[in-house]
């Protein structure tokens, strides 16, 4: 095993003053060909950041001549794009691992890489090296531009490694994307996270937050908009803070919006919003532009003033939901929704039940639901926990209840609506049902055909339910 860096959580929490660099990526043309004849298979876990950064590698993969399959026992190199957010997603990790041992023995050839924010950690790389020794590559988030030449390296010298680089981050233009779809496309504004939630691990395996130049965001989208890109969604983890970080220069995220929102994309979505730094002129750009949907994923974490202050989250239950009714205001059909997490250590019955009358006063039409999971490194991890595995389990319940009701009441108010859909592809459910979103982000079934995929196409709703609208589409008199 070649271990050339290994994860250091201390060194992921810092962050310094120094400029943020960018750096324009070239692949190495002395690598060429290792895939010709093999085939690849790639898992993503965890969030859009993830799907963005695993289109990244599919593409190097494929530039050496790799094809796709979709069975792990015809894989001679499977990639694993991991997320540390939640135990239970690790676990979920080190159950394939396991499983793949068996595979390895099978196919010594096969190369198994181990990608993403749980390369981040150390006491995932630690059991690697102790249980999982059958894995040939750990690559953290911050090192993805230098895949290829690992790849090389382990192919080559028939060697296994670990580089995983705890720094601040360096932003990377020009990388190549297979990216998933033909009319849907991520697009990543910014990186990292500084907001240091005391629950979250992502500030360690992300990096210190800086934004993408505006210049290189709005040529990627103007591609988009050339090649027939319907909808595009910006990704960051803290949308609204983009661009601070900018030295003498006062270019906001609702002044990036206005400038994309003006390439004539038919649909601008992002995520995720915090709502610390959610301004009225943001609201105003969803209000005017049409291009930009009106859905907002704004997550709230806890409805209790004092978790909320031990979350680090730096906003009050009263500020968040003064921040809705300003949103519902401007844009009185906004579809919100959120994520929330119940079981945080110090959480109360009354603490839940402030939870539960923010949901109930939000009119959320959706939300993430989590227990809490401590999480090496955090700060939570230390805090002394006052609730036991079945309490947090009951609130989940009854807040997953009272989430659900919230799901039917944003589906009924589009029942004999006429909606625009973007068709996706065939249903996942039916036979000749087409399934796609609409502006609201709501999930439709649609009788239509082939024909419509990647199309926006008026629908008329026949029928809700809690999690999918069922329509006919209809024709347009214009
Ligand atoms: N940057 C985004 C969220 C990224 S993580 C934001 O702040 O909105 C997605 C969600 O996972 C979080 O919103 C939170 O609800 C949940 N989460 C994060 N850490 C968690 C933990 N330790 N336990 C349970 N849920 C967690
Ligand atoms: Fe995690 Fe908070 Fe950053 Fe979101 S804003 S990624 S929850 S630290
Ligand atoms: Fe998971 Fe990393 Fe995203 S921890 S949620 S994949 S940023």
């Amino acid at each position: 095993m070649d271990i050339r860096n290994k994860p250091d959580l201390k060194q992921a929490r810092r962050r310094s003053k120094q400029p943020i660099i960018t750096k324009e990526y070239q692949s190495n043309p002395t690598i060429q060909n290792l895939g010709v004849g093999k085939k690849f298979l790639i898992q993503t876990h965890g969030c859009q950041a993830n799907e963005a950064d695993s289109e990244i590698l599919k593409a190097m993969i494929l530039e050496q001549g790799f094809t796709q399959t979709d069975k792990v026992e015809d894989a001679d190199l499977i990639l694993i794009n991991t997320c540390a957010v939640r135990e239970t997603a690790e676990n979920k990790v080190f159950g394939e691992l396991g499983r793949l041992k068996s595979l390895k023995k099978i196919n010594p050839d096969m190369i198994l890489v181990v990608a993403g924010c749980m390369s981040q950690e150390e006491a995932t790389v630690e059991r690697i090296l102790t249980k999982y020794k059958h894995v040939d590559i750990v690559l953290g988030t911050h090192n993805i531009p230098e895949f290829t030449n690992y790849l090389n390296y382990v192919m080559v010298e028939k060697k296994k490694m670990i580089e995983v680089v705890s720094e601040e981050g360096t932003i990377f233009e020009h990388l190549p994307k297979a990216r998933d779809s033909r009319f849907k496309a991520w697009v990543n504004i910014m990186y990292g996270c500084d907001e240091f939630c005391t629950y979250c691990i992502v500030p360690y395996t992300r990096g210190k937050e800086r934004s993408r130049r505006k210049e290189y965001i709005i040529k990627e989208v103007k591609t988009l908009v050339e090649m027939g890109y319907q909808e595009i969604t910006l990704l960051g983890q803290n949308v609204n803070s983009y661009g601070l970080d900018f030295e003498g220069e006062d270019y906001s995220f609702a002044d990036l919006l206005r400038d994309l929102s003006d390439l004539k994309i038919p649909r601008i979505r992002f995520t995720t919003s915090h709502p610390k730094d959610f301004s009225d002129d943001l609201i105003d750009v969803i209000a005017l532009r049409e291009n930009v949907m009106p859905h907002i994923h704004l997550p709230v974490q806890s409805g209790s003033n004092p978790v909320l202050k031990k979350m680090n989250r730096k906003y009050t239950k009263e500020q968040y939901l003064d921040l809705v009714d300003r949103i519902y205001k401007k844009i009185p059909d906004a579809s919100i929704t959120t994520d929330i997490i119940v079981g945080f250590p110090t959480e109360t019955e009354a603490d839940f039940q402030e939870t539960m009358d923010l949901v109930r006063q939000a009119k959320f039409e959706g939300a993430y639901t989590f227990v809490y999971s401590p999480r090496k490194g955090t700060p939570a991890a230390k805090y002394e926990t006052t609730v036991t595995n079945q309490e947090a389990k009951g609130r989940l319940y009854r807040l997953n209840e009272l989430v659900n009701e919230g799901y039917l009441q944003g589906n009924i108010r589009f029942k004999d609506k006429i909606v625009k859909v973007l068709v996706e592809g065939l249903s996942k459910t039916k036979d000749n049902v087409f399934s796609g979103y609409t502006e609201h982000n709501k999930l439709v079934n649609v009788k239509c055909t082939e024909a419509s995929v990647g199309k926006i196409i008026p629908v008329k709703i026949t029928k809700v339910k809690t999690w999918s609208l069922d329509g006919e589409p209809v024709e347009e008199n214009k």
